[in-house]
């Protein structure tokens, strides 16, 4: 049967002492896997219409282009500041300690499109926040947020409230 964490290595004191590290890097290279894991990802969205799939630099486009192509939505990539060459609209969030900013192309999404956001980690839950409302200015809206994994402890769903949220694991 297949086990996501099985899958996933977990990494301690990286980036730094204390936090453990969870690698995806043996999902992504067993194709076998990397597909359960996608078709689990797909099987919760019920059939839900998707006509953007929204993935955040770097770790969430792995999966996030995946979906995409399955669900013939587009790929929208948001991405850490300076390296989208387009216009773009930005959104400023909370780290541990200090603020971070994401941009999205200001032609990514157009009113009404219906939007799935995908990272590969949820933790305190900042970046997929900051993700949720750059989609919302734009006019898009949200139908799912999924992870494939959630550090429940960090309690990120707090911040998603508003929103349907899917994670294949969950990190207690
Ligand atoms: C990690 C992870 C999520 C984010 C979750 O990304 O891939 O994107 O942190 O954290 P949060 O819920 O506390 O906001 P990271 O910023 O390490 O960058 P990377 O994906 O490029 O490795
Ligand atoms: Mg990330």
């Amino acid at each position: 049967m297949f086990n996501l964490q099985d899958y996933i290595r977990d990494v301690p004191d990286f980036p730094k002492p204390g936090v453990v590290y969870k690698d995806i890097t043996p999902l992504l290279q067993d194709p076998e896997a990397a597909k359960k894991a996608t078709e689990i990802l797909l099987e919760k969205l019920n059939g839900l219409k998707i006509d953007k799939v929204v993935g955040i630099e770097s770790r969430g486009f792995f999966f996030a282009t995946l979906l995409a192509e399955r669900l013939h939505a587009g790929f929208v990539p948001i991405r850490k500041p300076g390296k989208l060459p387009y216009e773009t609209y930005r959104e400023n969030y909370s780290l541990e300690y200090g603020e971070d900013v994401l941009e999205i192309h200001k032609d990514a999404i157009k009113q009404g499109e219906k939007v799935l956001i995908h990272d590969d980690v949820l933790a305190t839950g900042g970046t997929a926040a900051a993700a949720c409302r750059l989609v919302e200015k734009m006019g898009g809206e949200i139908v799912q947020c999924n992870f494939l994994m959630e550090l429940a402890f960090l309690h990120g769903k707090d911040k998603l409230k508003p929103y349907q949220v899917v994670s294949l694991l969950t990190v207690e």
